[in-house]
């Protein structure tokens, strides 16, 4: 019995050491849509993807993917499984050419047929990394390398890819073509996409389900277009009116 997500957490609750950051969290992440985590600095956004890479502490709580329990699961273990996530910083290394990130991307892939084949679909998703090859990664330009760091995760063949604020410091036109990379990329591939973004607007423009995150709790579960055209997005997004308005879950 196939559920409509493929990965989900119930109760979660997450920290560092000592430090409690995520509450009782239950996050759904409905197969082939692409799901919004939008949220001010500090809420807790990086650290819900941590907990579900296996990079942080998890309390208590389940975290199931594709209806397997994963809590215990060491990270190598889950790429393989396949989570894909893109972090914020550190995602492509710099002073390797375009061509030896993605080698090296598909370390777990040991078919060097399959390794060209991933590739060219890479190429195909974003030709002009292939006139990229030989350059060295620190040379591309921030909307770029983040497109280099996206194919980074699709050379892992993964089932969902999560994609942690890609937009993070990039001019505003930039902040255009990055979004329609990964509404291109959600489009050719068809993957759930998890999407974290501090833009809540522009992010949810692009989203199908989406959260709202503050203090390490959701605020907001619904669909991205009731999220955007709610009259107190700002409000609830600056915290000046806590607003709790859990969404029936779409069964
Ligand atoms: N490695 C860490 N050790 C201790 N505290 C951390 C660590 N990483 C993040 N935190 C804290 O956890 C909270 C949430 O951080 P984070 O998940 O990065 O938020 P967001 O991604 O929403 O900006 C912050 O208070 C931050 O200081
Ligand atoms: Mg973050």
């Amino acid at each position: 019995m196939g559920s409509k997500y493929i990965l989900e957490t119930k109760g979660l609750n997450v920290g560092y050491g000592p430090i409690h950051v995520i509450y009782d969290l239950d996050f759904r992440v409905p197969d082939g849509e692409v799901t919004i985590v939008v949220g001010p600095n500090g809420v807790g956004k990086t650290t819900l993807l941590k907990a579900i890479m296996g990079l942080a502490t998890v309390y208590s709580g389940d975290i199931t993917f594709e209806g397997q329990k994963i809590n215990e699961m060491p990270a190598y273990e889950r790429t393989k499984l396949g989570l894909g996530y893109m972090p914020q910083v550190g995602n492509i290394f710099s002073r390797l050419s375009v061509a030896e990130n993605l080698r090296m991307a598909a370390y777990t892939v040991n078919d060097s047929d399959m390794i060209k084949d991933k590739m060219e679909f890479v190429f195909n998703l974003f030709p002009v990394l292939k006139d990229f090859m030989p350059r060295a990664a620190g040379t591309l330009s921030g909307g770029e390398r983040q497109m280099l760091a996206e194919g980074m995760v699709l050379m892992r063949d993964p089932k969902m890819m999560m994609v942690d604020e890609p937009t993070a410091g990039l001019m505003p036109k930039l902040v255009t073509d990055v979004m329609k990379q990964l509404k291109d990329m959600a489009d050719e591939t068809g993957l759930p996409i998890v999407l974290v973004e501090q833009r809540a607007r522009r992010a949810l423009e692009f989203g199908d389900y989406a959260y709202m995150m503050r203090g390490g709790r959701f605020t907001f579960e619904g669909n991205a277009q009731e999220l955007l055209n709610h009259p107190q997005l700002e409000a609830m997004y600056l915290g000046a009116v806590e607003v709790r308005e859990l969404k029936t879950i779409r069964e």
